[in-house]
């Protein structure tokens, strides 16, 4: 079977507009929706339609695409780009992705000259979101390829959250691994954390698995200490929203748990990310904004109340695993082990973020 027939494409660029699978309707319905300017692609982002930190950062450069240079407005094109830029980079706070494919669309201004139209400045722009699309998948293949080597035979393997090809480009980063590993014929079983509240681990990478043939087991989060102790988890692997100098890595709240939990049973703990997600500027994890929830998110899953209504909710998103608690990057280029300062800073780029 091709690729393309299991591998779900999160979003297409269709010139006039962009489609994008709605993820929070999956596994139930397989939704598209076509977004046909930067607001709606704000909106698809902060409800979740579009998720996972490369895929908002090709989702938010393609946004600025859909400013129209022959729009009849007060602004000219330029300031209603900036205004657009403004209103996607601060839809999220965590995935430095985000502001990473935003900067990069940004630059492409300053390369052209300042007496260029509009239209052409348009194509530029869009030449460049398919560029970041592109070498995305590119990427999301080689962190696979690289890290298929750490899964042994018949691994039994434990991940959290989404990381698969509706996270980013094409494959994904963590789930991209065990694809590969899978590929080679390692015939893996995946642990699947449910990852509450939004539950996309039990949603969404069930689902990709499911396409691909990839035997594997939901549990909810709470069931990962148990199973570490009872049954078998060989590596556990994650993706990543930022990751600091020194190795410090926000990804889905729960994440941390995990990597306390792989070192008190001593189990190998990776996480797998596009250098796209790596903060240089950034030393350590304390100063990586943590985005906060609606409550309802707790209170609720689905339409049913789960808590009393006027219960207080903590409803962090994302937290913050010390680099010191992980075992290795797996990333294009190649596996990166401590000390992070040292091996990490081949993923920077000269982009600021
Ligand atoms: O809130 P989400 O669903 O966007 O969070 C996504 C994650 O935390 C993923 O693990 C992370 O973006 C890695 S994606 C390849």
């Amino acid at each position: 079977m091709s690729h393309s027939a299991i591998i779900p494409q999160s979003l297409v660029w269709k010139n006039a507009f962009l489609e994008i699978l709605d993820q929070t309707q999956l596994p139930g319905k397989e939704t598209y929706i076509s977004l046909y300017n930067p607001e709606e692609v704000r909106e698809a982002i902060l409800a979740l339609k579009v998720r996972g930190a490369p895929a908002i950062g090709i989702a938010a450069a393609y946004g600025l695409c859909l400013v129209k240079p022959d729009q009849d407005s007060e602004l000219d094109y330029i300031e209603r780009l900036e205004e657009a830029y403004q209103r996607l980079s601060t839809s999220r706070p965590t995935a430095v992705n985000l502001n990473w494919a935003l900067k990069r669309m940004m630059r492409v201004l300053e390369t052209l000259s300042s007496d260029i139209s509009p239209v052409r400045i348009h194509q530029a722009l869009i030449a460049e979101a398919e560029r970041i699309h592109e070498e995305d998948k590119r990427l999301c293949q080689l962190i696979g390829e690289n890290g298929r080597s750490l899964i042994p035979d018949q691994a039994h393997i434990l991940t959290h959250c989404n990381t698969g090809s509706l996270a980013t480009g094409q494959f994904g980063t963590a789930l991209s691994v065990i694809y590969h590993a899978h590929l080679q014929g390692k015939n893996p079983h995946v642990w699947v954390d449910e990852t509450r509240p939004l539950l996309q681990g039990s949603r969404l990478t069930a689902w990709e698995l499911m396409r691909a043939g990839i035997c594997h087991t939901v549990i909810t989060d709470s069931m990962a200490a148990w199973v570490m102790k009872k049954k078998k988890v060989d590596i556990i692997l994650t993706g990543a929203d930022r990751v600091t100098q020194n190795g410090d890595t926000a990804n889905k709240i729960g994440t941390y748990a995990l990597s306390v939990l792989a070192k008190h049973h001593g189990i190998p703990f990776y996480v797998a990310l596009p250098s796209s997600t790596y903060d240089h500027s950034l030393s350590h994890g304390d100063d990586i904004p943590i985005e906060e929830r609606d409550a309802t998110e707790v209170r609720s899953t689905g339409n049913t109340l789960t808590t009393p209504v006027s219960s207080p909710v903590f409803n962090p998103a994302f937290d913050i695993t010390p680099g010191r608690f992980i075992t290795g990057f797996i990333t294009e280029k190649g596996v990166l082990y401590p000390p992070y300062e040292q091996s990490l800073p081949v993923l920077a780029d000269t982009s600021e973020k």
